[in-house]
């Protein structure tokens, strides 16, 4: 056994006949052959028109779970063609190549371009609630250590804490950062927090978007507070329903650990999702799964001793063999954001759910509970009917075939979400559905 294996030789993976028989110049090369370029996007009625959703239905709740556009269907779909033909050169290629060859390495190069970030700060993942598992678990916390989360978060972020504390015999605290969150304003959010904390507050947990109120932290404003206060605190995010919905640096935001899905707002392929944060705090990490993408983790378990450098991205990545279909067909999204501009998508979103809180601003028997203000709310409009449960109100709006949801939360709200697949007529016709029934 060599004492410096190569990408190729990581995991035993014999030579293969090279990329190049199978794929001449190289597998990107081969995918951009196979994959149209981007289409036009300039107008909302093109990018809308990227998806197949079912026009009988109007889509407010594409928050959930993405529907692939166009590019991302295609990127999936050349790189299944490919796995298909030769699944073994393909992943193999694609995994284990030289740096300049490497798939999930371009993917997370296409993926910190859009977060302002570098590509080595950038783990790949399924879901935020995989992000937000193997950070929280992957922090050093021990007996004593407090993680301070808010008692608006969604059930994986607090599960995440709770089972990383208990193992850890760590404690967790949530406090409520509001009681009324439209009436919320950034010195009163702030202010919770900074008093909210105690000596042994290790960590804090926080999330961008709220998906039970709609409510958008300003995280930027909240960090450097907190850092100001306490610059020993981590600062976790949970940010999947602000990444692609929000006009945000993500990687100069203020959080430590950046946590998200791909697969809602970004329109990534169904099962992806990612963590950023820099390389001091990669360092503070230990690993829970073993990874794939980590050179010197596999030279280490070949020679029988600990990883020699500190924890980073690659090493926090779940190894094992996924849908790499997915999940290298996650720049296809990216790219697809790039194309249509955070600035302008945030901005699309903003006057659709502006739009929306204005058609049912003037009826008092709906009560909304998402800020007004676009500066402290995103894609995500939560309210409640008089005398009807949320549930109840979401059938009714279905029988006009409105997709509306409800939030899972321990107090649910009805929520509509306005995104890149609704025209202003679909958001004049679910305020105008809400107001019928709130009569
Ligand atoms: C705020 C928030 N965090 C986390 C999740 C879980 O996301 P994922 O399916 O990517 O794990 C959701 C799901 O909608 C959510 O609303």
């Amino acid at each position: 056994m060599p004492s410096r294996l190569t990408r190729r030789q990581f995991l035993a993976v014999p030579a293969a006949l090279g990329a190049t028989a199978l794929l001449p110049g190289g597998l990107v090369t081969a995918l951009a052959q196979e994959t149209p370029p981007l289409p036009d996007l300039s107008d909302w009625s093109r990018v809308r028109a990227q998806f197949s959703l079912d026009p009988a239905w109007m889509h407010f709740a594409s928050f959930f779970i993405a529907s692939h556009p166009a590019p991302v269907r295609e990127a999936i779909e050349a790189w299944r063609r490919a796995m298909d033909r030769d699944p073994f050169r393909v992943i193999e290629h694609g995994m284990f190549e030289d740096d300049a060859h490497n798939i999930p390495l371009q993917v997370r190069t296409t993926i910190a371009r859009y977060l302002g970030g570098q590509a080595e700060e950038v783990a790949l993942t399924r879901s935020t609630t995989e992000s937000l598992a193997l950070v929280y678990h992957g922090l050093p916390l021990k007996d004593g250590d407090e993680v301070l989360a808010t008692t608006h978060d969604h059930y994986s972020h607090h599960e995440s804490i709770r089972l990383a504390t208990r193992r850890a015999g760590a404690s967790m605290r949530r406090i409520p950062l509001f009681e009324d969150a439209a009436g919320a304003t950034v010195d009163a959010l702030t202010g919770r927090l900074l008093q909210a904390l105690r000596p042994e507050t290790r960590v804090v947990g926080l999330t961008w978007v709220h998906s039970s109120t709609g409510i958008r932290l300003p995280i930027r404003e909240m960090a450097r507070a907190l850092k100001e206060r306490r610059p020993d605190v981590l600062l976790v995010v949970d940010g999947v329903h602000g990444i692609g919905a929000a006009d945000e640096t993500i990687a100069t935001m203020g959080a430590d650990y950046f946590c998200a899905g791909c697969h809602k707002w970004m329109f990534a392929p169904r099962g992806t999702g990612l963590i950023w944060a820099n390389a001091e705090n990669w360092a503070r990490l230990t690993p829970v799964v073993p990874n794939f993408s980590d050179i010197e983790s596999y030279n280490a378990w070949a020679e029988g001793r600990e990883p020699a450098s500190p924890t980073n991205a690659a090493r926090m990545m779940p190894g094992g063999f996924h849908a790499f279909e997915h999940q290298w067909a996650m720049g296809a999204a990216f790219a697809m954001h790039e194309k249509m501009g955070r600035a302008r998508v945030a901005a699309r979103i903003r006057v659709l759910n502006d739009q929306l809180k204005a058609g049912l601003a003037g009826n008092r028997k709906v009560r909304i509970h998402t800020p007004v203000s676009g500066d402290l709310s995103a894609g995500l409009v939560a309210f409640e009917v008089d005398g009807m449960k949320p549930d109840a109100v979401v059938a009714r709006l279905l029988e006009q075939r409105i997709i509306a949801s409800t939030s899972p939360y321990a107090v649910s709200y009805a929520r509509l979400a306005p995104s890149l697949v609704n025209t202003p007529e679909e958001v004049e016709r679910a305020a105008r559905a809400v107001n019928a029934i709130a009569t």
